[in-house]
């Protein structure tokens, strides 16, 4: 094995070549996203997602996603009905997850829910387009209920029914509160689900393109997705970071927090990502979204510790390329929507079941089943010996 440039391994005996993370390395073709991480610039089917943030809609934006055009005025009404008609869980569902432990994550609830959905839509016929389309539906209808149902159902409540005269967004804030949201919250957290929705090929979104590739049911497609998204590295980074930013507790305490977890080589939640040299465009939004939040329902002093963090992070991370990323400021516009922090990842899981299902469709037009290599660093062939002779081994 011999060390190559940017952490590279190269296997002598087989040439094969090792990318730890595999940086770099293309493992699909894909015209749902573009990321030019150098200038910031993020777009979806070749709309700039700050663009579709202003003007459409997050249904409008997941039929973009995972048709490849927008709709038409028809086309989004017929989506938006359908979306609408499917919105209720099955009482078995609701049953199941009041036998979940109230203190269990909601990430793990999520994920136990999106796989049950296969138990209930068994047919399994992903060549068949009509079989595609009510997948979809489902899955964007019903995710946002099942994690409003839980964070009822752990409080010992029986979850609310959607409203079918409230839009996406605030049915959800309304299924989640118990009451019907103000207009300027729905649209900033309808914006927040679109600049979400979808980010070439993270871990999750990778992860759903490896289960899709074996044509499993899409229930599992999404399911293997939530766990992925689930760790802190990847979605489960915006409740970190509320976290980490009430352990700085003031503004003032920022930059040495930042200089002892450096010291420490620990990372700084919601900074940093594979794509980016610069500030997530998205974090860029989602900073300005938590602003108009701020000057319409009072300002959040928790906002003063991250642009504090910031600025100290510009001076000893910038240079590095490390700034925030879409997981810094989420948490404080959810936080001041009233989202319970435990659940910003699902937040995060119901904009992002568009952008899984839009990689599902494409992983399905061009079908390969993903099977990497790898380079084995384990014993070469070793003499068997009887149970009986065997002594204790030094790794046990
Ligand atoms: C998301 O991929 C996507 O698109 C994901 C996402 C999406 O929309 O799907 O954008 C959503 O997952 C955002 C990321 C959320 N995670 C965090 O905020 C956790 C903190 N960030 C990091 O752990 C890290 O930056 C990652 C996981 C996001 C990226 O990891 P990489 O590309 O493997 O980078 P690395 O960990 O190898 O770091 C490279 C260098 C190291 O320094 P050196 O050893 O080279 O000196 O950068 C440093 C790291 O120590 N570094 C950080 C840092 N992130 C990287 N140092 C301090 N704090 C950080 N946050």
């Amino acid at each position: 094995m011999s060390p190559t440039e940017g952490g590279e391994i190269r296997h002598e005996r087989t040439g094969l070549v090792f990318r730890p993370g595999l940086e770099g390395v293309p493992a699909t073709q894909s015209s749902i996203c573009d990321i030019d991480g150098q200038k910031g610039l993020l777009s979806y089917r070749g709309y700039p997602v700050d663009v579709l943030a202003s003007h459409c809609s997050f249904l409008e934006t997941t039929y973009l996603l995972i048709w490849g055009e927008l709709p038409n005025p028809q086309q989004l009404r017929d989506f938006e009905q359908e979306v609408q008609m499917h919105r209720r869980v099955s009482f078995r569902v609701r049953d199941m997850m009041k036998c979940f432990p109230s203190d269990g994550h909601p990430m793990d609830a999520l994920q136990s829910s999106a796989a049950s959905l296969g138990l209930f839509y068994s047919r399994r016929a992903i060549d068949d387009p009509q079989y595609i389309y009510d997948a979809v539906v489902r899955l964007i209808a019903k995710i946002p209920t099942m994690v409003a149902a839980f964070q009822l159902i752990r409080k010992g409540q029986d979850p609310i029914q959607p409203r079918d005269d409230l839009a996406y967004s605030a049915n959800f804030l309304y299924m989640l509160m118990e009451r019907e949201p103000d207009p300027l919250a729905s649209r900033i957290f309808d914006r927040c689900l679109i600049l979400h929705a979808e980010h070439s090929l993270n871990a999750s979104t990778f992860s759903a393109r490896v289960t899709a590739s074996t044509l499993t049911d899409p229930y599992a497609v999404v399911a293997s997705a939530v766990g992925t998204l689930a760790g802190p590295l990847h979605g489960g980074a915006n409740e970190d970071v509320l976290a980490m930013l009430d352990e700085i507790g003031t503004a003032d305490r920022a930059a040495d927090y930042l200089d002892a977890a450096i010291a420490s080589k620990r990372k700084v939640m919601g900074f940093g990502h594979r794509e980016y040299r610069v500030k997530d465009p998205r974090a860029v939004i989602l900073q300005a979204l938590a602003e108009e939040l701020f000057a319409r329902f009072g300002h959040d002093e928790m906002y003063d510790v991250a642009r504090a963090l910031e600025a100290a992070a510009e001076r000893r991370l910038g240079p590095k390329g490390i700034f925030p990323n879409v997981d810094f400021y989420s948490g404080l516009v959810y936080r001041k929507l009233g989202i319970p922090r435990d659940l910003f990842t699902p937040v995060f899981a119901i904009a992002r079941v568009a952008g899984w299902l839009a990689h599902w469709r494409e992983q399905l037009g061009a079908n390969r089943i993903f099977r990497p290599s790898q380079i084995y660093t384990g014993c070469s062939m070793r003499q068997w010996s009887p149970l009986e002779d065997r002594l204790p081994s030094a790794s046990t």
